[in-house]
């Protein structure tokens, strides 16, 4: 749907801030920018929706080069979340929210159904914020209202720079669960910016590894922590990537390979889970529960087994290629 050839950008006589990019997004698709300060992750997006110009090659929106678009025509089609949410800080929630819909002219009856139904779909009271100012909101609310206002024209395509960057750990993982579970309803095509390698993993179908504006590896997040293609991609990856893996590895994952216990010697009860729940979440609860297990139900809730520390252990280490010593958080 979004296919980049070989997209260069030069600031000025001599800044390439990209260089050479090809890749393509898929309808439905989320593809993350990922990369250092700098590689040009902001520009790559930015040349999307016409906001930069495109110093050589092109890039096409559906089979059609975005040069020939004009600029109400890329608004309809692309909504953009920017870095640390841009809300205007004089309009009110409802006017932020509302704000490419009053520039397509929508009339009033349908702006506003459209406002409560945006807020409703992340959980925020349409009246209680409607005559609010961003100011008012906490930080969590304000990225809320960014994202919905991207979402606003309902939009085939969304372009995402680092939206929940300026969030804290705990309240950013509830807002790309919140994003996630939208997403599988709305199905939109996403490009979204990181510079964050476990918010890649947990929010990319497919990760663009950046440096310099040169793309180093574009795979999917399990392909990228497997078989990294040179020295950047692994060492940006990082280190602990076997712990980081364990996000896209599930239970029915190491069933396959390791049978469960079939019972625990404490007779306590323990926290059950599903056989999709992922192993970074399994080893969360492991580690946070007394008996330092978890019961593993099926569809109809009857429990199959546990799984304790000693069997996600295993498993790790049947993943990590090297003998690195496995490290827990
Ligand atoms: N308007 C501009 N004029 C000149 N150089 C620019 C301009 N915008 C960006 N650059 C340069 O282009 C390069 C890529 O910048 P870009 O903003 O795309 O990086 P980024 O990956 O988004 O970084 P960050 O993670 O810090 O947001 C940088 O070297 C930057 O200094
Ligand atoms: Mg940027």
């Amino acid at each position: 749907m979004i296919q980049y050839n070989n997209v260069t950008k030069v600031y000025g006589d001599d800044i390439t801030a990209v260089d050479q990019v090809s890749l393509n997004v898929n309808e439905g698709e989320i593809v993350v920018l990922l990369g250092p300060s700098g590689c040009g992750k902001t520009t790559l997006l930015r040349m999307v929706n016409g906001l930069e110009t495109i110093t050589d090659g092109d890039i096409l929106f559906n089979g059609e080069s975005i040069q020939s678009l004009n600029e109400i025509e890329l608004r309809r089609k692309i909504g953009y979340v920017i870095q640390s949410n841009g809300l205007f800080p004089n309009m009110t929630i409802e006017q932020n929210v509302t704000i490419v819909p009053h520039l397509l002219k929508w009339d009033q009856n349908k702006k506003n159904e459209r406002y409560e139904e945006l807020m409703s779909l992340v959980g925020l009271d349409a009246e209680d914020y409607r005559k609010r100012y961003p100011h008012e909101l906490s930080g969590g609310q304000q990225q809320r209202i960014g994202v919905i206002r991207a979402l606003a024209a309902d939009p085939p395509a969304m372009l995402m720079d680092e939206p929940f960057g300026a969030l804290d750990p705990i309240i950013r993982e509830r807002i790309q669960d919140e994003f996630l579970s939208i997403q599988r309803e709305l199905n939109k095509t996403i490009l979204f910016v990181s510079h964050d390698i476990n918010e890649a993993i947990k929010m990319g179908d497919k990760i663009a590894l950046m440096k310099n504006g040169q793309l180093m590896q574009f795979d999917t997040p399990s392909n990228i922590l497997q078989n990294p293609a040179n020295d950047f991609v692994s060492q940006f990856v990082g280190q602990d990537r076997t712990i980081k893996s364990l996000t896209i590895h599930f239970v029915y994952d190491l069933v396959k390979t390791i049978e469960l216990k079939d019972s625990l010697s404490s007779s306590a009860t323990v926290k059950k889970a599903s056989l999709d729940t992922s192993l970074r979440d399994i080893l969360g609860f492991v580690l946070e529960s007394e008996e330092q297990a978890v019961a593993i139900v099926n569809e109809e809730q009857e429990i199959i087994g546990y799984l304790d520390f000693e069997l996600i252990n295993r498993y790790m280490v049947s993943l990590s290629s090297e003998d690195d010593p496995v490290r827990v958080p």
